[in-house]
């Protein structure tokens, strides 16, 4: 009996890597009779729920899609409590994030934030850079299409300068300077809220990631959901390009 529980643990493919569209809260809201904003601020609560489901699972990154490079076309005063929520998180929530061993880190163009927010991110970056335990990464002001035009720009400017001469670019070199490129490889994408897109997300990084949609929406995603999404993964058969036997006997 010991024996079958070590097996099938083994056997168990635990995503390294898992990423988020926290989408939904709008709609959450909504159907409460209430603004928006009461959607957003309710979804730190599935943030906190999700954060805690990695670390017992043992995952090793979780990146959240807090707002997008898009997101800037939305109503002033929704964009304003978002950078207010930002700054809640980071101010109070980051003390709590290093107490647990938490490595924060923010990915996406920084420069459009204020000084304010741009010190704060620094200073929570600063303070949990040598934990141990689970990468967070919130993408913030993020894009796909910026991250590889970014990854391309440096390659650039490193022909330029002649570090590197044209023959150097290729994936490997594009992807290295490629947000989380450091980290392990992007296994699983969860996107909840009922849509069925990548909405300028991980683009680079998602080639080969496993996709799971839910109609739950993001303040309603719990630990019991996310765990569910875990085991989804666990019975998908990962090819990346091989045949189904190819991967069975290796
Ligand atoms: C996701 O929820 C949060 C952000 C994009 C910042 P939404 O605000 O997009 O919620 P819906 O999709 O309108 O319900
Ligand atoms: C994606 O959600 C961005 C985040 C969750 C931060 P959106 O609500 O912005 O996506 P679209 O506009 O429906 O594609
Ligand atoms: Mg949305």
């Amino acid at each position: 009996m010991a024996t079958d529980i070590v097996l099938s643990n083994a056997e168990k493919k635990t995503p390294q890597h898992i990423a988020i569209i926290m989408d939904g809260n709008g709609r959450w809201a909504q159907a409460q009779g209430k603004g928006r904003v009461s959607g957003h601020k309710a979804g730190v609560d599935s943030v906190r729920a999700v954060v805690q489901g990695a670390r017992k699972a043992g995952i090793k990154v979780l990146t959240l899609f807090a707002f997008s490079s898009e997101n800037w076309q939305r109503p002033e005063k929704e964009i304003s409590v978002l950078m207010d929520l930002f700054m809640f998180v980071l101010t109070k929530e980051v003390k709590r994030l290093h107490k647990n061993n938490i490595r924060f880190q923010v990915i996406g163009d920084l420069n459009r934030f204020s000084d304010t927010l741009q010190k704060s991110i620094t200073k929570s970056e600063q303070l949990t850079e040598n934990n141990t335990g689970l990468v967070l990464s919130i993408a913030a002001n993020y894009g796909g299409r910026w991250d590889i035009t970014n990854a391309a720009k440096k390659l650039a400017s490193q022909v330029q300068t002649n570090e590197i001469t044209l023959d150097d670019i290729n994936e490997d070199s594009l992807h290295k300077h490629t947000c989380l490129a450091q980290l392990p490889p992007l296994d699983l994408l969860i996107r909840t809220g009922g849509d069925y897109r990548i909405s300028n997300f991980l683009l680079w990084q998602a080639a080969y990631a496993e996709f799971y949609f839910t109609d739950v929406l993001w303040p309603d995603f719990n630990e019991s959901e996310f765990a569910q999404a875990i085991d989804v993964f666990d019975q998908r058969e990962r090819r990346f390009g091989k045949t189904g036997e190819q991967v069975v006997n290796t």
